[in-house]
């Protein structure tokens, strides 16, 4: 949640070396802030940690695909885990090259296939058994090298994570079943425009222990292992990050720890979104009124469910802190939006010492499945986003407006 670059200074709270209160001073509320700094240190630790695997790491562009983030991330040395023709399209254009980038997700297009094979993407991660064919005959027409693909097993195992964000237990609809992956694998000779290279596994997000995670990749490797063509595993991602100070979670290397003796022998492939860009990121936001109402206290603000979803659609919970402290006492207050749902509510029983109309609130942990989760509901213009470098500061995607809300 904190970090060397998320922090108070004194009484205020800073991003890197800025004032929180001095940026949106000059760009109003409510905007999403991030360190660049910070997302660089977190890509870096994750590349590091899993050095000694080798691991390609793509940045899971679905956390956050504000164009600099992608940029920066494919600069370093990043390839982009794509979900859809949009997020291959974002890719490209932050500078990707196609062999670095891998297509993934549920229902593709054949449209999105035609781009992707058309840009000649290094990896789709295939979760249809039509979607097999599609690629095979697209490929074709288009008179491209063979495809090179990833199989997406579904592990029948749960995650230990939020139900709405686990996807590899029998009853969700990703990836293919065990039985259905041998069946194509050992046919995979009827498909002359495909490479069959790698399977696929992604069990969850925000996963809070490496168990189901082992029994995954075993399972994965189970149907590889007759195929000596096939020697790349894509781990997906769902490294943790702590929402809360203390919350307890596996470390990056406690998942290479207990990882590395499955898969030391095999290509790793790695999509961590939340891990990378999640702490680097906040949503500033403005008491607009105080209410007292039924024994409680309501800080009415300018961030809503529209701006920021989790708190709503999952529980989540974001650390919630004043962006120039009060030495005052706290109090237990509900941190909601302006929107017309009862759900619009950003956080429950914050500790906050007494807030006037006027006064700035920091959403923390807020850089993941934060701006890109936002939507215009409530004909609510999306926020600002703003990239903080040191002591510089710019805008990366302008806040929208009214008029932009005509279409
Ligand atoms: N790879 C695949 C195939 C995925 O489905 C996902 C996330 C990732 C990689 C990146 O996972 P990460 O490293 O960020 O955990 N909106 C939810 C999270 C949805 C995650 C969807 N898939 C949230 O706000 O918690």
């Amino acid at each position: 949640m904190f970090n060397d670059s998320i922090h108070y200074k004194q009484e205020a709270l800073h991003c890197d070396d800025l004032p929180l209160n001095e940026i949106v001073a000059k760009t109003g509320t409510p905007t999403y802030i991030y360190s660049q700094k910070r997302i660089l240190e977190n890509y870096t630790q994750i590349k590091s940690a899993f050095a000694k695997l080798d691991a390609h790491i793509h940045y899971s562009a679905k956390a956050n695909n504000n164009h600099h983030i992608l940029k920066m991330l494919v600069d370093a040395g990043a390839g982009i885990d794509a979900v859809s023709g949009g997020e291959v399209y974002l890719a490209l254009n932050a500078g990707c090259s196609p062999e670095n980038i891998v297509f993934a997700g549920v229902g593709k297009s054949r449209e999105e296939l035609r781009f992707a094979i058309g840009k000649g993407v290094g990896w789709i991660n295939v979760e249809n058994i039509a979607e097999i064919d599609y690629i095979n005959e697209i490929t074709a027409e288009l008179g491209r090298e063979p495809t090179r693909i990833s199989l997406r097993l579904n592990p029948d195992v749960t995650a230990n994570t939020h139900p709405y964000i686990a996807t590899g237990h029998g009853g969700a609809k990703f990836g293919l079943t065990a039985t259905t992956i041998a069946d194509v694998l050992a046919h995979q000779d009827h498909y002359e425009h495909l490479t069959f290279s790698g399977i696929h596994v992604h069990i969850g997000s925000q996963l809070h222990d490496t168990t189901a995670t082992q029994q995954a990749i075993k399972a994965a490797i189970n149907l590889i292992e007759p195929y000596p063509n096939i020697r790349t595993l894509d781990i997906g991602g769902g490294l943790p990050v702590a929402y809360t100070p203390n919350e307890i979670l596996p470390s990056i290397q406690d998942f290479v720890d207990d990882i590395y003796p499955l898969v030391k022998d095999y290509e790793l492939i790695l999509e961590p979104g939340r891990a990378i860009v999640a702490d680097a990121g906040l949503l500033l936001t403005e008491v607009l009124y105080v209410k007292q109402q039924a024994g409680q206290i309501f800080y009415i603000v300018d961030a809503s469910m529209s701006e920021l979803i989790r708190p709503a659609l999952y529980q989540a919970h974001h650390e919630i802190l004043p962006v120039i402290k009060k030495d005052r006492e706290l109090t237990p207050a509900n941190i909601v939006g302006p929107v017309c749902e009862t759900a619009d509510v950003l956080g429950r029983n914050i500790n906050l010492p007494p807030l006037i109309a006027g006064d700035l609130l920091a959403v923390m942990t807020t850089g993941a499945y934060g701006m890109v989760m936002a939507s215009n509901y409530n004909a609510r213009p999306r926020p600002a986003e703003i990239m903080v470098n040191g002591t510089e500061w710019k805008t990366v995607r302008e806040r929208e407006t009214w008029a932009s809300l005509m279409g």
